[in-house]
């Protein structure tokens, strides 16, 4: 049995190691930062809290932790998110991209058998779709993309002989920003009833941030996805549509799919969304321009950057580079570790056959990293791969070199 040393020892080892990620640099591409005030409703009661009343209903608080803040959610969580996707129908109760994935694929991919098309893995798409895809009937197919753009010569044809109910364009791993309109064009001419769905989960704070487009200009039905990659929320999911009845379909499925939404991270996606409109434009065009001074640091110091002929190395937040071997990767992989600076390794990034760094400076960014910092960030990769230990870590010297936060500090 668990004596109260042990509990105290693990309460130690978790204060120390937060101490260290309180000075860490994290460029884990799918991850980012909860700001001081959208910390505050996760240690408040709402996270041991359901919250079902959605419409306010007031014959039907049958749980009523959560009813002197409804409306926080109700209103507050859903006018910031809609405002920020231009998309007057939301549905903020996904607890993830996968939970959002699910709901989104059995609330619009209609009747088992339909057809569901997803981006092939190797060309970037998310690795649960297909397979999501099959365990809730559908049959799936995939496309292929290269930079952005999705092959239409084989989706043309696949929308000729299928007729597919649902494509869902899932791409997680790119350097490009998805092309939508050229498929929202073929779905009009070879099968104007499929529906057209966008994941953007890796890329949601650059959309609703307005650096990338809004899939929903560009034809799309309905999109959505992670709020915790390059947005910088709570993890949690979101749906978006300016079609009611697709909504309606949405919300069908959720009510099967989700009971528990945790309330307490719904408020603070709802407090995440409220700061971004104040500044997340300027985070998101800064998030792109500190990914392309990174990308260009490394390559003129000699790393193996990914680019394209043309020298385009990145559109997004993510920075791919290629080390060497499996065991030349991890090693430097721990020994920026050792600096403070946490990378994320992946193996089999599109055209990137074995393993390479997949890095993101979407936290980074939130927390005021700008051209200075992304200088002395390049450096320490440099003096990882040459050996070179500093006191203290590198992350501080990268933090120092940082200026203020995009969120709102007098909530810290
Ligand atoms: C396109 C896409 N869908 C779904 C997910 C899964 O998101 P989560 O980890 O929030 O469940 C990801 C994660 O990378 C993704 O890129």
């Amino acid at each position: 049995m668990t004596d109260i040393r042990e509990l105290r020892e693990i309460t130690d080892r978790l204060r120390s190691q937060q101490r260290k990620a309180e000075v860490a640099v994290n460029l884990v591409p799918s991850e980012n930062k909860l700001s001081p005030l959208t910390q505050l409703p996760l240690s408040t009661d709402y996270y041991n809290r359901y919250f079902f009343n959605d419409t306010l209903d007031p014959g039907f608080w049958q749980f009523r932790g959560g009813q002197d803040v409804a409306e926080i959610e109700t209103d507050l969580t859903i006018s910031h998110l809609s405002r920020l996707a231009r998309a007057p129908h939301v549905n903020e109760r996904p607890i993830s991209g996968l939970s959002a994935m699910m709901m989104a694929m059995a609330g619009l991919g209609g009747k088992p058998g339909g057809t569901v098309v997803s981006i092939d893995v190797a060309s970037g798409g998310h690795y649960a779709t297909a397979d999501m895809a099959r365990r809730l009937g559908f049959e799936p197919v995939t496309v292929s993309v290269v930079r952005g753009r999705v092959d239409e010569q084989r989706l043309g044809q696949v929308l000729r002989e299928r007729q597919p109910e649902l494509i869902y364009l899932d791409l997680q791993n790119s350097r490009h920003e998805l092309e939508v309109s050229c498929v929202a064009d073929l779905v009009r001419v070879y099968s104007p009833r499929t529906l057209l769905h966008v994941d953007c989960s890796h890329t949601m704070g650059l959309i609703l941030g307005g650096a990338l487009g809004n899939p929903l200009d560009a034809g799309a039905d309905t999109m959505g996805g992670s709020t915790h990659k390059s947005f910088p929320g709570p993890h949690k999911g979101v749906l978006f549509t300016r079609t009611l009845e697709l909504h309606q379909h949405l919300k069908e499925a959720q009510f099967t799919m989700l009971s528990s939404h945790h309330f307490a991270e719904t408020l603070a996606l709802g407090l995440a969304a409220a700061e971004f409109r104040h500044f997340g434009q300027a985070y998101a065009e800064q998030m792109i321009g500190n990914a392309q001074l990174f990308s260009k640091l490394l390559a003129a110091d000699g790393f193996d950057v990914a680019a394209d002929e043309n020298g385009h190395t990145t559109g997004t937040h993510q920075v791919w580079v290629k080390i060497g071997d499996a065991e030349q990767t991890d090693r430097f992989s721990e020994s920026l570790y050792d600096h403070g600076i946490r990378v994320n390794v992946q193996v089999d990034l599109p055209g990137l056959p074995g393993p390479a760094l997949r890095l993101g400076v979407n936290e980074l960014t939130f927390i005021g990293g700008r051209e200075a910092a992304v200088h002395a960030l390049a450096e320490e990769f440099g003096n990882a791969r040459a050996g070179i230990r500093r006191d203290g870590g590198g992350s501080r010297r990268v933090r120092e070199q940082s200026g203020p936060p995009f969120y709102f500090v007098e909530f810290s």
